[in-house]
């Protein structure tokens, strides 16, 4: 058995991507207790960063275990109880997931369906909450599987008016496309670290308003053996327990009542990806990957490429290419990956075969990686058959960057 020791790789695919060294480094600092004070003092200083990353002033902002499904699973589990009717928009493979992960908890799902590389009409949400009459919509903002990046502002108004709770799964567009959990209305949002934050994949953070938390406090249980005079039994006991947001938050409040142990090196992580955004500034993070994915963009249409999707709604850090008729699209994604160490993705479902999807976000979202992947994919379709332009995706590129 050999020591762990990976190929070099430049991860230009729809996450995960190359984490950030300098969260890597937090990742190897020395574990400490969970109730020493060093700890406890990260993570009061985890939920003021996060408070800045996702925009919003709610105390109930803290991290799940997990990958980011996790903290989808934690948001819908803690939400929803068996009959409760869910409104899911679906426009790609995420939204999907949200339908599933709903109907898991015994929820009575209703669905708003868009075509995949489109995004949902706001008054077809409007008609479908008027016939529904849900408890929650839930919706991806950014959903990898087709680019799209879903407007959510409206959304979140179409919520208030008719007093229904609004839960966003911000995984991959989170930090990389503007987010303002206050300003639109969001009530429950998670997201993940293996995107536009930089880091690996492993902690979600997650954030509730105070209506989502009074629904959730409405089904607090304290386990036995932890529980004191005095501790609520209140509602319908939620179906999970490593997932019951209100022990978890229960464990992250004054109280620190024991659930998980909670994952320290992952915390580092969390920690160090949202220190880095906030002293970037979140419009600064979101303006370089709008430039970066423009770049991006003007290379790959040089070289020749079609764009998949909804031009005006695409993700500012992924996009969706047409594999050209004829090409065999993965042994051009094994030629990158065996030649230049670089990984791009092709999708799920109907898009299977038929895009690859090239992201540039979080610590590649920087002009060298951009330019570098151009240059490899040129040589790359060239050997698959197609005939780009010599340097034209290079070139395109650096006119963005000239401005
Ligand atoms: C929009 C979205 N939601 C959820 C997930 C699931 O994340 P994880 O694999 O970290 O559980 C992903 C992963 O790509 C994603 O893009």
């Amino acid at each position: 058995m050999q020591p762990v020791n990976p190929p070099p790789r430049l991860l230009m695919g729809p996450g995960p991507i190359n984490a950030d060294p300098r969260v890597l480094r937090a990742m190897s600092a020395t574990l400490v207790g969970q109730y020493d004070a060093a700890m406890t003092a990260y993570m009061g200083e985890t939920q003021s960063l996060y408070r800045q990353v996702f925009r919003t002033g709610n105390d109930a902002t803290v991290l799940v275990d997990g990958t980011a499904r996790a903290g989808i699973e934690a948001a819908l589990v803690s939400l929803l109880e068996p009959g409760d009717r869910v409104l899911v928009l679906i426009f790609g493979r995420f939204g999907h997931l949200l339908t599933e992960i709903a109907a898991r908890c015994g929820a009575e799902v209703h669905a708003v369906e868009a075509p995949w590389g489109a995004v949902v009409d706001p008054a077809e949400v409007e008609r479908a909450v008027l016939r529904t009459r849900p408890k929650l919509v839930a919706t991806v903002q950014g959903d990898t599987s087709t680019t799209m990046c879903q407007p959510l502002a409206e959304i979140g108004e179409i919520c208030r008016r008719h007093d229904v709770l609004l839960y966003a799964d911000v995984t991959a567009s989170l930090g990389g496309n503007a987010f303002e959990m206050d300003g639109w209305g969001v009530d429950a949002a998670t997201a993940g670290l293996q995107k536009c934050l930089a880091g690996p994949s492993g902690s979600a953070p997650l954030s509730l308003s105070s209506r989502a938390v009074d629904v959730i406090r409405g089904r607090s249980h304290v386990e036995a053996g932890i529980r004191e005079d005095g501790d609520p039994e209140r509602g319908v006991r939620i179906a999970s327990n490593y997932f019951d947001l209100a022990m978890v938050l229960d464990y992250w409040g004054p109280r620190r009542l024991n659930h998980h142990t909670e994952a320290t090196s992952m915390l580092y992580a969390a920690h160090e990806c949202a220190r880095i955004l906030v002293e970037e500034g979140l419009d600064a993070a979101v303006a370089r990957h709008r430039l970066h994915g423009q770049a991006l963009l003007a290379g790959v249409e040089a070289l020749g490429l079609v764009l998949f999707g909804d031009r005006r709604h695409r993700m500012h850090n992924v996009l969706a290419v047409e594999i050209p008729a004829g090409v065999d699209g993965e042994a051009v994604r094994s030629a990158l990956l065996a030649d230049y160490g670089i990984e791009i993705g092709t999708s799920f479902g109907p898009l299977r075969g038929r895009v690859w999807r090239i992201g540039t976000m979080g610590y590649n979202a920087r002009r060298d990686a951009v330019l570098v992947t151009l240059a490899a994919l040129e040589q790359v379709l060239r050997q698959a058959g197609c005939s780009p332009l010599a340097g034209a995706g290079v070139a395109a590129a650096r006119e963005v960057y000239a401005g």
